[in-house]
């Protein structure tokens, strides 16, 4: 066999190699020394629901997620604090839903409650909310709908678009109530033109001037927000969100979009989803590199891992510590990601 492969021939006829890469990965100390990008549970951001009631109520599209009490929520975000998780971001669902969503700023809103109650029994935990309207209105849009007849219509735009102006008066009354209760970040995801300049004026004016904007700058039209809609109970009850959110295909658009947060006062830039968008994230990073950068790792892509798991396809650990380990070598400091508790106890 050696002989008919001639081997010492073959060796002899090789240019020495002077440069061997695989040096750095002969044992697992060496390999540890020059790893460069290394996940760690101070990057996550963990992800809840809150809901009127008692207990938990599990969503079937994402294993191991659930509808929590306000309890419930508080015993989850302790359970991430133990793991070295210092921070969760906070979903509504809400006992009524109406056209303007006018519980999403009521003083007893369910995630009003949640901030208190968080903020009582774990101060340090930093408490990030989600500030749109989807959840909260009853047909599911973002915004306050275009409907003719109403006072704030606009004749000449179609029945059922979305009202930039109108909803920017309304995020700014949300972002100053989460900020009255506790919260520590406000993350608005609506994709409203001038959002953030709306929220930051809104939340100055009540002397909220030190509460950071996390702006979800850079949002797709994405069909990796299924799982969400079921468990937030926000999808659309017609249409889409291509009039606001951006189209797949678009990356010289995510740079305009991050430079005019960025110019309104977004403290930190999102891009979302993550997994399908690593060169988006990467770009919007190199252009904004003094900015800290959060990517969130959404509901589809979570329920796809836990899928190909369930059935024994994939390592499920090693398979999602590889994902997070690629969105923060694409240039996220931070992670949304509904994997956080238990990726912060496969890395320890
Ligand atoms: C809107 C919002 C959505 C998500 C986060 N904030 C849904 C949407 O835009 O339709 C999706 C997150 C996920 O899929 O995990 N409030």
């Amino acid at each position: 066999m050696l002989k008919e492969l001639n081997l010492q021939e073959t060796i002899t006829h090789h240019q020495p190699l002077i440069t061997r890469p695989r040096r750095l990965r002969t044992s697992p100390g060496i390999r540890a020394m020059v790893r460069e990008t290394e996940l760690n549970a101070r990057d996550f951001i963990y992800p809840l629901f809150v809901r009127h009631g008692i207990g938990r109520t599990e969503i079937r599209s994402m294993p191991g997620v659930a509808q929590l009490s306000v309890d419930e929520a508080v015993r989850e975000a302790e359970k991430a604090f133990s793991l070295g998780i210092p921070s969760v971001i906070l979903f509504g669902i809400p006992g009524r839903k109406d056209p303007l969503g006018l519980e999403n700023f009521a003083d007893d809103g369910i995630v009003q409650q949640a901030i208190r109650a968080i903020k009582r029994n774990i101060p340090d935990m930093v408490v990030v909310t989600d500030v749109c309207l989807c959840e909260y209105t009853d047909h599911g849009h973002c915004g306050v709908l275009n409907r003719r007849g109403e006072p704030l219509a606009r004749p000449y735009m179609p029945d059922g678009y979305v009202l930039n102006d109108p909803t920017l008066d309304i995020l700014g009354q949300v972002a100053v109530s989460h900020a009255e209760c506790g919260a520590d970040i406000v993350a608005p995801s609506g994709m409203m033109d001038g959002m953030v300049a709306a929220i930051r004026g809104a939340l100055d004016g009540r002397g909220f001037e030190n509460t950071p904007i996390l702006s979800y700058a850079v949002k797709y039209a994405s069909s990796f927000y299924g799982p969400f809609r079921d468990a937030a109970e926000g999808a659309p009850k017609f249409g889409d969100r291509k009039s606001h959110q951006m189209d797949p295909g678009n990356v010289r658009e995510a740079l305009r979009e991050a430079a005019l947060d960025v110019e309104e006062g977004a403290d930190m830039l999102m891009v979302k989803p993550a997994l399908a968008y690593l060169d988006v994230i990467r770009t919007v990073k190199d252009a904004f590199p003094e900015l800290p950068m959060a990517a969130y790792n959404v509901s589809g892509e979570y329920s796809m891992i836990k899928a190909a798991a369930a059935n024994g396809w994939i390592d499920e650990a090693r398979v999602t510590l590889e994902t997070l380990t690629g969105m923060k070598r694409a240039g996220a400091d931070l992670i949304l990601t509904y994997h956080a508790v238990d990726a912060a106890k496969w890395l320890k």
